[in-house]
């Protein structure tokens, strides 16, 4: 872990929150790697969980809400962890409004689920969507965490990936089993070690106030087997509080939904697929470190080199493919650094899978040197398919 903290802050990754005043405990800064490794993991979430299903609907709710929405919830009263022989509330309290007799306290979601729930009336308005249906979201959460700890792991402000999947009450354990394998399968998707994560059934006691049953999905970090994703029955727990329910127009019943969750933390996907990748090794007698990044998840596809940076013509060449490549990749970038050998050195330690280089063969017979990140083979591809190669790997 201290060598991935310390990559990430030397390469752009992720940077101590207000480091220049000293640092706020509890808050990091994405750097360009970091911001673009969290957008590919967003986006891969939801094209698995949201686009690719038709049941499926994405929303982006505000953060702030009202106190209503959070007494109804019941987080005004158990979202709380001991302190001191208290029970200290984990929310972020604000107020809205500057006028006296005006204004009114509001609380910083510390969950993205009542955004769904809240708005379960309007889309089933808008959409008439039959049950089963999911409501999702992708966005910021805040908790005010006694001790926030492990790096990026227990933070007080965090991405979170959720949807709600309403149900009819008879069908829960049915969902609950499907999503639970879903949630499997995009890990290993994101390139999450499979071997690393190990289910833990979530005693009744350690469950949050809203569960009927809980599986959590921890991993084996370097500071301990600690939760990475959640999926939960919630029953009909939130849409009875907000007096809300669901009237099936076929059957002509009226009922109350309940719902089953899947939770994921993108900064602890982030930091999973982290701990995932790294590697250490010798190539061509050097030691390096790569990480092993699934392409789609990795903040630069492809390097474009020219062999010399005092040569006009390659540079010139170079600028051109990487141009050309650019349109239809936009993670990529153009070194012409230090020698050949530092430059795949420098893109194995941020996990570009692809370098290209620009040599004199380039300018007679128009192909270039494609080299793969894990093996360090190269091959020769034409310009005219480097593109269309390029992104194919991407994909696969
Ligand atoms: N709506 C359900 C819910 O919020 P949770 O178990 O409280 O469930 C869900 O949190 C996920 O959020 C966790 O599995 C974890 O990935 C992430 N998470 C929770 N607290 C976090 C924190 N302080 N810092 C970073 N991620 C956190």
């Amino acid at each position: 872990m201290e060598k991935i903290i310390s990559l990430a802050k030397r390469r752009g990754f992720i940077y101590p929150g207000s480091e220049i005043y000293g640092g706020l405990a509890g808050t990091w800064d994405y750097g360009p790697l970091g911001a673009e490794m969290m957008h590919n993991i967003k986006e891969a979430w939801w094209k698995k969980f949201v686009s690719s299903h038709e049941d499926m609907y994405g929303i982006a709710s505000s953060i702030i809400a009202p106190e209503q929405v959070w007494t109804a919830s019941g987080h005004l009263e158990n979202f709380t962890d001991p302190l001191e022989g208290k029970k200290f509330n984990t929310m972020f309290k604000s107020k809205v409004g500057a006028l006296k007799g005006e204004t009114a306290d509001v609380y910083l979601r510390p969950e993205l689920a009542q955004g769904m729930f809240v708005n379960f009336k309007n889309i089933v308005d808008s959409f008439h969507p039959r049950i089963p249906f999911g409501i999702a979201q992708i966005g910021r959460c805040f908790r005010n965490e006694i001790s926030p700890r492990d790096f990026i792991f227990r933070v007080r402000e965090f991405d979170l990936m959720e949807f709600e999947y309403f149900v009819r009450e008879i069908d829960w354990e049915k969902y609950f089993e499907y999503w639970r394998k879903e949630m499997w399968n995009w890990i290993e998707e994101a390139g999450i070690d499979k071997d690393k994560v190990h289910e833990l059934e979530v005693a009744p006691e350690d469950r949050a106030h809203y569960s009927k049953r809980t599986i959590d999905f921890e991993y084996d970090f370097s500071f301990g087997k600690k939760e990475l994703y959640g999926l939960a029955y919630r029953t009909d727990h939130d849409l009875k509080n907000h007096k809300l329910d669901y009237y099936d127009e076929e059957t002509k019943e009226r009922f109350i939904p309940h719902v089953v969750e899947p939770t994921f933390g993108v900064g602890r996907t982030l930091l999973a697929i982290l701990d995932s990748a790294y590697n250490e090794d010798e190539l061509g007698e050097e030691k390096r470190v790569f990480l092993k990044l699934k392409p789609h998840i990795a903040p630069v596809k492809v390097a474009v080199f020219p062999l010399l940076k005092n040569k006009p013509e390659l540079v010139k060449k170079a600028r051109e493919v990487y141009e050309e490549i650019k349109r239809g990749i936009k993670q990529i970038v153009f070194d012409d650094n230090g020698n050949i050998g530092k430059r795949y050195r420098r893109q194995d330690e941020i996990g570009t899978p692809f370098c290209v280089t620009i040599d004199f063969d380039t300018l007679n017979d128009g192909t270039v040197t494609l080299r793969d990140r894990d093996t360090g083979e190269q091959e020769r591809v034409k310009i005219a398919n480097l593109t269309a190669a390029l992104k194919d790997a991407i994909l696969r």
